[in-house]
């Protein structure tokens, strides 16, 4: 994709996500039109490509409940809402400090869902254990601690092999399908190919910084990145998710990568829940994923 079909894309998504959040007028005012109108044109630069699952990330509806303690957002009921509303999957992140999601909810979105859990992991011992338990469909393999990261964020399986190497052959021969979150560089996928793990999932948080500040040279920079480690991740046969930090106005761009299969997505559309609720935060985020997306 071209720079400035790139630069398109975020600017008209982000004008639907202000028309939808704060009414069209406001839209018009800071994209202004023409730009979402050019955005679906380019159809020349479009290939054909898999269908693109959205995974719900749920944590943030167990932040709201854990403001008050007691059971109230129910994460499961939000979950369940989600699948209705179109989700292919649902995430949820057992943190160590177990900040949101606790681990009752983790047995119950596995006792409860229709579709695959993909249980968000620190590679310790601790969150192995339970995932054997709870034989979720899949674990993502994220860092919580400092050193478990690159410079940017990812999970750092370069530096972090030997550590990595059992507990995903642990979870593999549990039948559970693992994935890894990293930076999306070229030699990132090689470490995880040489790793055995099926899936990686590419850290977006950059590429959505740049686009947020409107940084039009780095958001272009941040997404090529991102194109470089989905081609040739895939060309190594890895399967390519990404997230984080994805928004309405910034997921189209990736949701047009025709490599990647799978985006996790969670802060922004509980965020926009509070406007237009959960359900139709679903179907504008899935939407805005099908707009950019070949046939
Ligand atoms: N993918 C991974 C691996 C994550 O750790 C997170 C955040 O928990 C997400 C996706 C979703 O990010 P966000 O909540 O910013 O959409």
């Amino acid at each position: 994709m071209g720079r400035t079909r790139a630069i398109r894309l975020v600017g008209a998504a982000k004008r639907q996500h202000i028309a939808a959040t704060e009414g069209r007028r406001a839209a018009r005012r800071i994209f202004p039109a023409g730009l979402s109108d050019r955005a679906d044109t380019g159809t020349n630069e479009r290939m054909t490509s898999e269908k693109l699952r959205l995974g719900v990330n749920i944590d943030h509806v167990a932040t709201v409940r854990n403001a008050r303690g007691g059971d109230y957002p129910d994460p499961v009921r939000a979950a369940l809402l989600a699948v209705e509303a179109g989700a292919d999957g649902i995430t949820a992140h057992l943190r160590e400090d177990r900040r949101h999601i606790r681990d009752t909810d983790i047995a119950a979105l596995k006792r409860g869902l229709t579709v695959p859990l993909n249980f968000e992991m620190a590679a310790t011992d601790e969150m192995v254990a339970i995932a054997l338990d709870t034989r979720p469909h899949a674990a993502c393999l994220v860092p919580e601690k400092r050193e478990e990261r690159t410079t940017e964020g990812g999970l750092d399986i370069i530096g972090g092999r030997d550590h990595l190497a059992t507990r995903i052959r642990a979870l593999a021969e549990a039948g559970i399908r693992v994935s890894l979150f990293v930076e999306p560089e070229p030699a990132v996928m090689d470490a995880a190919r040489a790793l055995g793990a099926p899936v990686v999932e590419l850290h977006t948080g950059s590429y959505c910084e740049a686009a947020l500040e409107a940084d039009e040279a780095h958001t272009a920079h941040q997404l090529a990145r991102i194109r470089r480690a989905a081609e040739h991740g895939a060309s190594l046969g890895l399967e390519i998710h990404a997230g984080h930090g994805l928004t309405l106005g910034s997921v189209g761009p990736v949701a047009a990568l025709p490599q990647i299969r799978e985006l996790n997505i969670g802060h922004s559309l509980i965020a926009d829940a509070i406007f237009v609720g959960l359900a139709q935060a679903v179907r504008d985020m899935r939407a805005a994923m099908d707009r950019t997306r070949a046939p």
